[in-house]
C-alpha cells in the first residue's frame, strides 16, 4: 500500500487537514473493526463464553507479544497499562523514596512527566530537578552531568518531547546515568510509532508508551517496559487479582507473578489491544524507517517554507537529526491561540496550543500529503500578510 492508498483507510481524514496525531492518531479501519467485531462477539456469545474466553486470552497475549516485539523487548518485560500516565505513575509508586532523594526531568516534560515527581516532592520530601533543553545534544549532556549528584535516585525523560519534537540522545544519556547507577524511565508517547524503538539499543530500565497516538490506536491503551533487573525491584503499588500468582486462602500469603504482568492488578479492557494489535499490524505494512524517512522529508521542507515567512517563529530544531514529526512555531502578529483557532476556522486544520514555548504545534504524520502542507502553508503565509496589512507594516 502506498502511502496515499492509507488515507482511503482513514476516514477522519476527509473531514480535516488532520495535524494533531501527536495528540490522538485518527484510527484505520482495521481498528475499528476490531473493536467492533470483538465486542459484537462478547455481545452475542456472552462475556464468559468459553468460545469468548479463549478468544480474548488468545487476542490480549498476541497484543502482548506485537508490543514487545515493536519495541525490542520480550512479553514478560511489557505491562499492559491504560496511557503513558500509568506507566509513569507505576515507576514512580514503585520506588523507595526517601526525603533528599533527586529525580532529574526536562523542562519540556508533559504535565504527566512532571507532577508524579511534583506529589512525591510534596508528599516524601523529592528532591525534583529540572533539566533545561536545548537544541543541541552534546549541550543537553554536558547540563545532565552538571546536574548529577549522588542523590540522583532516576532520571525521568522524553523520548521525544510533546513540547517541540526535540528527540533526545537517549542512548548517551542511559550510559551517563548507569555509569553512576542511576536508572532512567523515558516517555516514549511521542516516539512510538514515529520511528523504530528498541529499548534495548537504548539501553533504558523503563520505557513508559501508548498506542493512542502514532500506533493509531483507540483510545485508552498503553504500555510499560520494565527491564528484568527492575521487575523484582519496582515495588507494587497497586495490586489485585491480576498480579498475583499464588494465593492461599486459609493463610493469605500470596506470591505475585514474575513478568510484567504484575503490574496489571484488575479487569483489562481486552477488546482495545486487541484492536491496538491491528493498528501495529497496518503500520507495520511500512518500514518504520522508511515511515520517518517520509515525515523527516515533510518536516524539512515545512520548516524551510515556514522560515522564509516574517515574523516566524519556530521552537523545534532544525537539524534533520533531532527532529521528528513535531513542529512548534509561533507568529509575531497574532497569538497563538487566535492562530490555532483561525487555522481551524479558515481551513479545518487542526493542530494544538503549547503553553510552554507558547506556540501552535502542527504533527505531520506519514500519511499526511503535500497537498495538505500546501494548504497549511499558505494559510499561514495568509494570515501573516493580512496581519502586517491590518499593522500598517
Ligand atoms: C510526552 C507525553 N507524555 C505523556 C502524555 C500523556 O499521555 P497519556 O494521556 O497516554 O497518559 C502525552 C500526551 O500527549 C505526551 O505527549
Amino acid at each position: 500500500m502506498k502511502f496515499d492508498q492509507v488515507r482511503e483507510e482513514i476516514p477522519a481524514l476527509q473531514e480535516s487537514l488532520y495535524l494533531n496525531t501527536g495528540t490522538f492518531g485518527p484510527m484505520p479501519r482495521v481498528v475499528v473493526e476490531e473493536l467492533t467485531r470483538t465486542y459484537q462477539f462478547i455481545f452475542s456469545k456472552g462475556p464468559f463464553h468459553p468460545v469468548v474466553k479463549d478468544e480474548l486470552t488468545k487476542g490480549y497475549l498476541k497484543a502482548r507479544e506485537r508490543v514487545a516485539r515493536l519495541i525490542g523487548a520480550v512479553p514478560q518485560e511489557v505491562a499492559f497499562t491504560r496511557n503513558v500516565s500509568e506507566g509513569i505513575n507505576l515507576v514512580a509508586g514503585g520506588f523507595d523514596w526517601k526525603p533528599g532523594d533527586e529525580v532529574i526531568v526536562t523542562d519540556q516534560e508533559h504535565e504527566s512527566g512532571l507532577l508524579p515527581w511534583f506529589h512525591l516532592a510534596r508528599t516524601r520530601g523529592l528532591q525534583v530537578k529540572i533539566l533545561t533543553l536545548t537544541n543541541s545534544h552534546p549541550q543537553i549532556l554536558s547540563r545532565l552531568m552538571d546536574l548529577l549528584t549522588s542523590r540522583t535516585r532516576l532520571l525521568a525523560l522524553s523520548h521525544v518531547t510533546c513540547n517541540t519534537g526535540l528527540r533526545l540522545p537517549v542512548e548517551e544519556i542511559c550510559r551517563i546515568a548507569h555509569k553512576k547507577g542511576i536508572p532512567v524511565l523515558l516517555d516514549g508517547a511521542q516516539a512510538v510509532g514515529q520511528f523504530p524503538v528498541n529499548v534495548k539499543e537504548i539501553g533504558c530500565d523503563f520505557y513508559a508508551a501508548c498506542g493512542h497516538k502514532w500506533l493509531l490506536g483507540p483510545m485508552g491503551v498503553g504500555m510499560l517496559y520494565i527491564h528484568p533487573a527492575y521487575l523484582s525491584q519496582l515495588q507494587i503499588s497497586q495490586i489485585g487479582w491480576g498480579s498475583f500468582s499464588t494465593f492461599d486462602w486459609e493463610t493469605y500469603e500470596y506470591t505475585l507473578k514474575t513478568s510484567a504482568e504484575r503490574y496489571e492488578y484488575g479487569t483489562r479492557a481486552v477488546p482495545l489491544y486487541m484492536a491496538l494489535e491491528k493498528g501495529i499490524e497496518f503500520l507495520s505494512a511500512w518500514d518504520l524507517q522508511e515511515i520517518a524517512s517520509r515525515v523527516a522529508y515533510l518536516v524539512s521542507y515545512t520548516k524551510d517554507r515556514l522560515l522564509q515567512i516574517p515574523g516566524v517563529r519556530i521552537y523545534s530544531p532544525l537539524d534533520p537529526a533531532l527532529s521528528t514529526g513535531l513542529i512548534t512555531f509561533s507568529l509575531e502578529v497574532i497569538p497563538s491561540e487566535e492562530l490555532l483557532t483561525l487555522l481551524w476556522s479558515r481551513w479545518k486544520i487542526l493542530g494544538r496550543l503549547v503553553k510552554k514555548p507558547d506556540g501552535v504545534r502542527i504533527s505531520i504524520a506519514f500519511f499526511t500529503q503535500e497537498a495538505e502542507i500546501e494548504v497549511f502553508l499558505q494559510g499561514i503565509e495568509k494570515i501573516v500578510a493580512e496581519r502586517r496589512k491590518t499593522h500598517g507594516l
